[in-house]
């Protein structure tokens, strides 16, 4: 079945507010779900409210928690989730690197006892929004075994790099690991196979099956470069925000656990390096040089605004099975998703 995205926004609303999430947060986490659905990210979008939801039930998410400011200067914080919703502790983070920038140029913020926040790019968007350079780092539950090993250690620790220009979407977002987790979840939901080189079995054994591949392991991006990228991402969003690293990460894709996980969002002001409008236009001028070097060249982000532009005019699918966990949600908060979907 199709939905649009403000039957989307209809449903994140109706189930949040029944958890007594404050108004203001409820929209942010519907925001930052809708961003993922509409950008193709659909193992990151809607199709993450069970596991969210679990999350509220068993109180690893604290709706009610404050976030706190543990460090400061003038251009860092650390600040302590207090296992709040992770999308509304990552917007309230970013929004404070984003002030610290404009004032020294940088604004670094780390942050521990968060949780899963579900796509990077939406927080670097923020910066980009404001002419800055948004950058996300996070490391997750183990999914990635070291090159040569097989036993899970390290997260699929997403990064998330945008770019302001004038005329260009620029911005990648993606795991460090050949896959992200959630599509594994995903295809899992769905009965599919995925793609092959992703993941091993629990033998070390290449494998298409899902299940196999969420009880092994990820195969990490580019082999020996991706694992080493995603080896830093597990120290930069982990020890240095005083969040867990390695095996004792949890709570990002189990939500009966409460989560360990840290963040590092970054805000760069250009303007504070040389004339903002130069640099966007230096951007757009880089985009034309590589896509006027091909016929079909993409740039990092392209995908984003061919997929929001598509499914902001079409709605996108919600799979049966995904249907039905939304469907037993409802009827367990009591609100009517028929009315919702039929509207
Ligand atoms: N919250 C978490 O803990 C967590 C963990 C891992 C991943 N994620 C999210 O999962 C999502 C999916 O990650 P993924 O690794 O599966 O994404 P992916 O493999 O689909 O890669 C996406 C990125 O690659 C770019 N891209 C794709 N084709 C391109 C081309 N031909 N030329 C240039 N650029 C191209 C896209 O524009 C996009 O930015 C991301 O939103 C990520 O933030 C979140």
């Amino acid at each position: 079945m199709k939905i649009t995205i403000e039957q989307e926004r209809s449903i994140i609303m109706e189930i949040l507010t029944r958890f007594n999430i404050p108004e203001e947060d409820a929209y942010i986490v519907a925001d930052v779900t809708m961003d993922a659905d509409l950008k193709g990210f659909t193992s990151h979008g809607i199709g993450r409210f069970p596991q969210y939801v679990k999350g509220l039930k068993v109180g690893t998410i604290d709706p009610e928690a404050e976030i706190t400011v543990e460090n400061e200067t003038a251009s860092t914080a650390l600040l302590n989730g207090n296992h709040k919703f992770g999308h509304v502790v990552t917007y309230k983070g970013m929004e404070l690197a984003m002030k610290k920038a404009e004032q020294t140029g940088v604004g670094l913020v780390g942050v521990h006892n968060s949780n899963h926040f579900g796509v990077a790019g939406y927080y670097s968007d923020m910066a980009v929004m404001q002419d800055m350079i948004g950058v996300v780092i996070a490391n997750t539950e183990p999914a990635v075994a070291p090159i040569g090993g097989k036993e899970p250690i390290i997260g699929t620790n997403p990064i998330a790099i945008g770019i302001p220009a004038n005329k260009n979407y620029v911005s990648v977002d993606m795991a460090t690991s050949a896959s992200a987790r959630g599509k594994l979840l995903e295809a899992l939901r769905k009965g599919q196979k995925i793609p092959e080189n992703v993941a091993l079995d629990c033998d070390g054994n290449p494998t298409i099956d899902p299940e196999a591949a969420l009880k092994g392991s990820i195969l990490p991006f580019g082999a020996h470069k991706g694992y080493a990228l995603a080896f830093m991402v597990e120290i930069m969003a982990g020890p240095l925000v005083r969040a867990a690293f390695g095996k004792g990460v949890k709570g990002t894709a189990n939500p009966e656990e409460m989560c360990t996980k840290g963040d590092l969002l970054m805000a760069i002001d250009p303007s504070k390096f040389s004339d903002i409008e130069q640099f966007k236009e230096e951007v757009d001028e880089f985009v034309a040089e590589i896509k006027g070097s091909g016929e079909t060249i993409f740039i990092p982000g392209d995908m984003e605004v061919n997929n929001i532009k598509r499914f902001r005019e079409e709605g996108f699918s919600i799979d049966d099975t995904l249907f039905k966990q939304l469907k037993e949600i409802s009827e367990e908060l009591s609100f009517d998703i028929d009315a919702i979907i039929e509207g």
